[in-house]
C-alpha cells in the first residue's frame, strides 16, 4: 500500500553517530559529478521549484523515479499538495536556472523571467533537456531529507549538453555525445 506519511528506513540508527564530521562528508560528496534538475509541483501559492542533485531513476518496472528533498523546503510542501511532482534536466546553459532555484528567495521571484508550462499538472522548464512528470507514490524518511518516489506520467528528452555540478561548480560536458 502506497504511504505518504515518512517512515524510518532503518530502525535504531543514531543519526549523531560521532565521528563523522559533516564538511568533510560534504567536501567529499563534492567530488561526485551529477546533474542539476529542478525538481518543480504546483503548490497551494503557484508554482514551486528548488534545484536537486539527488535525483534518481528508481525502477524501470514499473518506472519509477525518487528525488531526496529537504524537510524545510517549500517544494516538498508543494509536491504534497499536489500530489505530483516534475524533474527537468537542466541544459548547460542554465547555471543561472540552477542558481535561483537553489536559493530561499520568495518562491514568486524564482519564476520571474523562467519560461514555462504547466504539463500533466507540473511545471515543465522551457529548456531543461529532460522533463519528467510523477504522480506521487511514497514519502519516505531520509534524515533531514525525505525520499519521494513517483510513478511515471510522462517523459520528455531532446538532445542537449547537460548541465554538470562538480566541486561547487556549474558545467557542461562540452564534448558529449
Ligand atoms: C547544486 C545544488 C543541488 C541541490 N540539491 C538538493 C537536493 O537534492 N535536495 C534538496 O532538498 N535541496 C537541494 N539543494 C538545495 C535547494 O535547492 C535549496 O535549499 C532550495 O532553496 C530549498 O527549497 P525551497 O526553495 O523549495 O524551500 C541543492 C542546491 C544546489 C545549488
Amino acid at each position: 500500500m502506497p504511504s505518504r506519511e515518512p517512515r524510518e528506513s532503518t530502525p535504531g540508527h543514531d543519526p549523531d553517530a560521532p565521528g563523522i564530521d559533516p564538511d568533510a562528508f560534504r567536501r567529499a560528496m563534492a567530488r561526485m559529478p551529477t546533474a542539476v534538475t529542478v525538481v518543480t509541483a504546483i503548490g497551494a501559492e503557484g508554482p514551486s521549484g528548488l534545484t536537486a542533485n539527488a535525483v534518481l531513476s528508481l525502477s524501470l518496472d514499473p518506472p519509477l523515479m525518487l528525488a531526496c528533498l529537504d524537510r524545510g523546503s517549500r517544494t516538498l510542501r508543494a509536491v504534497e499538495h499536489a500530489g505530483r511532482f516534475g524533474v527537468n534536466v537542466l541544459a548547460a546553459g542554465q547555471a543561472e536556472v540552477a542558481r535561483s532555484f537553489g536559493t530561499k528567495v520568495e518562491m514568486h521571484e524564482k519564476w520571474e523571467g523562467i519560461a514555462w508550462a504547466e504539463r500533466d499538472g507540473t511545471p515543465a522548464l522551457e529548456g531543461s533537456i529532460v522533463w519528467v512528470a510523477c504522480e506521487l507514490r511514497d514519502v519516505l524518511a531520509g534524515g533531514d531529507h525525505v525520499i519521494v518516489t513517483g510513478a511515471l506520467l510522462d517523459v520528455v528528452a531532446s538532445d542537449g549538453d547537460p548541465l554538470v555540478f562538480y566541486r561547487g561548480s556549474y558545467m557542461g560536458l562540452g564534448e558529449a555525445p
